[in-house]
């Protein structure tokens, strides 16, 4: 160690003993309460019609609302940004109060068994909203067309609920979104046609509802970094999804729909890391260039595919259930063609 800093450390320690250190900390923070008042009342609001939980026993009355937990105040103006409630054994909706924190940036509801209920509308109030989680939990009813006021919505996830009705079409009009979150729900209906209006590229989660019919052609002129449309009733035409040139696109899961339509003629996005489209009727043959491909996972089984399995590339890293059950498929990992 330098000497210097070595006599610099010796000195501030003695200085330090010096300090009545505990009661000067308590004494500054008393002093300045940085929460702002309307905060604190729509917080307090929102304690009480969720019944004064356990999980919010650091909001105390009469104490500094940027010192609670689940908040988080902006540094400059002391506003709360975020309201962040997460595994909480709390029973009962979300709040109307929630409209009442204009400045919030985050809200997430998340792992809450008993949070039930419907999305209040005053949630429109919050124009600076760019993340909305309310996954986990058991809200109803249909997903708002509303949540289109939210302008600067970067991610909204509504997964893990018991939402029905159909998917609004008024979503693909924010500008900002590109994670979109509806999976494991119990939708209907039809992917709107709006859909296709996404110009931002987009992670797109509808699986595990019941959503029917077929997709819109216009889909294909989204660049989509992720479509998941696992387990739906989806039937009909997939292969706009499938682009080569300049696409982004890294995940493609439409496995246990009805889809139907030739798989030769797909050609796949570079960036293609995660395929599966098993469980469907897809016919035609694997084609060739799905060997260029840096797979981390593929699974065509389950379907009308025929001819042979392409060889090389990452192909035959994955074994006979990635190509079971299909028409006629040969070839390494399956049986060599005669
Ligand atoms: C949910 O509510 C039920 C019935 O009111 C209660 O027994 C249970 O403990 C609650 N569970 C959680 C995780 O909140
Ligand atoms: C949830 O809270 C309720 C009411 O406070 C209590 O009766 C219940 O035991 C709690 N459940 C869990 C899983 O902690
Ligand atoms: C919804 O409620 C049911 C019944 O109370 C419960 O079994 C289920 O775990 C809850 N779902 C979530 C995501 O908490
Ligand atoms: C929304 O996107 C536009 C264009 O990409 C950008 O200028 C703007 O800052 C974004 N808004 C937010 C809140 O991120
Ligand atoms: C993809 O881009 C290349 C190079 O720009 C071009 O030669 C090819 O025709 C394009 N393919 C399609 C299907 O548009
Ligand atoms: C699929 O498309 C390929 C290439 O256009 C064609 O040769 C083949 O006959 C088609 N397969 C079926 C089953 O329609
Ligand atoms: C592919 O899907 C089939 C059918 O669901 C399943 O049995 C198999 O395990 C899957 N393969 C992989 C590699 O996950």
């Amino acid at each position: 160690m330098d000497t210097r800093f070595f006599s610099f450390l010796i000195l501030t320690l003695f200085l330090l003993s010096f300090l009545p250190t505990p009661s000067f900390c308590s004494r500054s923070l008393a002093t300045t309460v940085r929460c702002n008042k309307n905060d604190y009342t729509a917080l307090m609001k929102i304690k009480a019609a969720l019944n004064n939980p356990y999980h919010l026993a650091s909001w105390v009355a009469n104490t500094d609302c940027c010192d609670w937990y689940d908040v988080e105040c902006d540094s400059n103006t002391n506003r709360i940004i975020q309201l962040t409630i997460f595994q909480a054994n709390i029973s009962g909706q979300i709040p109307d109060a929630v409209g009442d924190l204009p400045y919030l940036n985050t809200l997430v509801f998340r792992h809450i068994t008993n949070l039930t209920g419907t999305i209040p509308s005053t949630i429109t109030n919050l124009k600076y909203l760019t993340m909305v989680r309310l996954s986990y939990t058991n809200l109803s009813g249909s997903i708002p067309p509303f949540l289109s006021k939210l302008t600067n919505l970067d991610y909204l996830d509504l997964s893990f609920n018991q939402f029905t009705g159909s998917i609004p079409s008024s979503l693909s009009s924010l500008p900002n979104l590109t994670v979109l979150h509806l999976d494991r729900n119990s939708l209907t209906g039809t992917i709107p046609k709006s859909f296709g209006n996404f110009k931002q590229s987009l992670n797109l989660y509808l699986s595990h509802n019941q959503i029917s019919g077929e997709i819109p052609t216009t889909l294909g002129k989204v660049d989509f970094v992720t479509i998941d449309l696992g387990r739906n009733k989806l039937q009909g035409d997939a292969s706009m999804l499938f682009k080569a040139n300049g696409s982004t696109t890294q995940t493609i899961d439409l496995s246990r729909n009805m889809f139907a339509f030739n798989l030769s003629k797909v050609e796949f996005a570079t960036n293609l890391q995660y395929l599966d489209i098993s469980h469907n009727k897809i016919y035609g043959s694997i084609p060739e260039a799905i060997t260029g491909l840096d797979l981390q996972y593929l699974n065509v089984s389950y379907n009308q595919l025929c001819g042979k399995i392409p060889q090389g590339g990452k192909v035959q890293n994955f074994d006979s259930y990635s190509f079971y059950h299909n028409k006629c498929l040969c070839g390494s990992p399956l049986a060599a063609c005669t």
